[in-house]
């Protein structure tokens, strides 16, 4: 039997109400290849801040990075509340675990699943991943701002990128979409303006694309890749792409392809040195939190990913064959269901055969 340590972060807002649900599924959906998981919950977020002061202290990072996996809902207060004004969680929270924990492959797959509605009216097929660099960008917080508040301020946000950080995650990409049928990257920029950045991801994509004679490589603007997300989706297989960019692009793809409560990701150290984290792309939605409003199926697909990215292929494959059956199936009910009958009727799929 394997035994499988997971760092569990439910967060704030609807964090704590969809990472019920998914761990639910993640143990249904183990228990006949006899694997257990042994969980550790992480307090953390806006609440823990307003509570203790504390955003992500060294014993906690040093914790979770003792563990396989991590499983994280939501982090993030009410937009705009004065007591968080100077906690920064998602800076000090969410990047800081991701660039400390090396997560240079920020994975966010796009799927149209059958009978969900699509707000285009011809969508076509929707089947498309983003690789979004997860360590570098305008994200490093390389910036800074002079005479702030008077007339004269100027405030800097500089994007950093490295050869290195650039080169191995385009690497990641091509391998990905060489590993898929249609075996096509787009890489998205904006090289017209950002000529640098530009440049190095131009160059280094040519330069690995010559290693990889089966996959067909184009390349778009930014703003360009916008209009075809909403014209013509089913282009893009592989979408490689910078920190900022692939961030609103995921949030428009995931509008095109069902809507956020469907979108999952996963935030990778591919060489397995630190554990890999797991999360849905939507942040703790405090508009509808606490009422079981909130769709945890973005969040049960990302322990999909999160069962994939462990090798535990055929357990991923349950859970992804029970969430299209779900989606399916809601569709046909009309009403809508609250969170955790929509993770109980996902477990069932798993555990009853004769349903699924
Ligand atoms: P949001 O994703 O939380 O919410 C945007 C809209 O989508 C809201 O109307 C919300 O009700 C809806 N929504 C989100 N998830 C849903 C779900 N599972 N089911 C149904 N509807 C859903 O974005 P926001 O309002 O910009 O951010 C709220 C807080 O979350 C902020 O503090 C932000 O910084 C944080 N945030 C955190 C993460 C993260 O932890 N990974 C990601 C994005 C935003
Ligand atoms: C996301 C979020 C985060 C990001 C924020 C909360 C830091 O929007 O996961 O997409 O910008 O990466
Ligand atoms: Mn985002």
């Amino acid at each position: 039997s394997t035994l499988i340590k997971l760092a569990v972060i439910p967060g704030d807002g609807i964090g704590p109400e969809v990472v019920a649900e998914a761990v639910k599924v993640l143990e249904a959906a183990t228990v006949a290849d006899d694997v257990t998981f042994d969980a550790t919950w992480f307090s953390l977020g806006a609440a823990r801040f307003l509570e203790t002061g504390d955003v992500l202290t060294d014993e906690d990072l040093t914790a979770i990075a003792g563990h396989d996996a991590i499983l994280l809902g939501a982090v993030g207060g009410v937009p705009g509340d004065p007591r968080l004004a100077d906690a920064n969680i998602e800076r000090g929270l969410l990047l800081k675990l991701r660039f400390s924990l090396d997560h240079y492959v920020n994975l966010r797959p796009s799927v149209l699943f059958p009978g969900v509605p699509s707000p285009l009216a011809a969508p076509g097929n929707v089947d498309f991943v983003v690789v979004r660099e997860g360590t570098e960008g305008p994200y490093v917080g390389n910036g800074g701002a002079i005479r702030q508040g008077t007339a004269h301020e100027v405030a800097n946000e500089v994007s950093v990128n490295t050869a290195f950080g650039v080169e191995r995650v385009v690497r990641y990409a091509f391998a990905k979409a060489q590993a898929r049928p249609r075996r096509h990257l787009t890489l998205v920029h904006k090289t017209n303006v950002l000529v640098f950045a530009g440049s190095l991801w131009q160059r280094i994509v040519i330069a690995v694309a010559a290693e990889y004679p089966d996959v067909t490589v184009d390349y778009l603007h930014v703003d360009a890749a916008t209009i075809f997300l909403v014209s013509n989706p089913s282009r893009f297989d592989v979408i490689v792409t910078d920190n900022l960019f692939g961030d609103i692009l995921t949030d428009l793809a995931a509008a095109i392809s069902g809507g956020i409560g469907l979108a999952a990701s996963g935030n990778i150290n591919p060489e397995g040195r630190f554990p890999s984290m797991f999360e849905p792309v939507h942040g703790s939605a405090p508009d509808i939190a606490g009422k079981q409003l909130a769709d945890p199926t973005a969040a049960i697909l990302s322990v999909a990913l999160l069962l994939e990215h462990l090798g535990q292929t055929d357990a991923a494959a349950r859970v992804s064959a029970a969430v299209t059956a779900d989606i399916v199936a809601r569709a046909a009910l009309g009403t809508p269901r609250s969170t955790s009958a929509v993770g109980d009727a996902i477990v069932t799929r798993l555990t009853d055969k004769g349903i699924q």
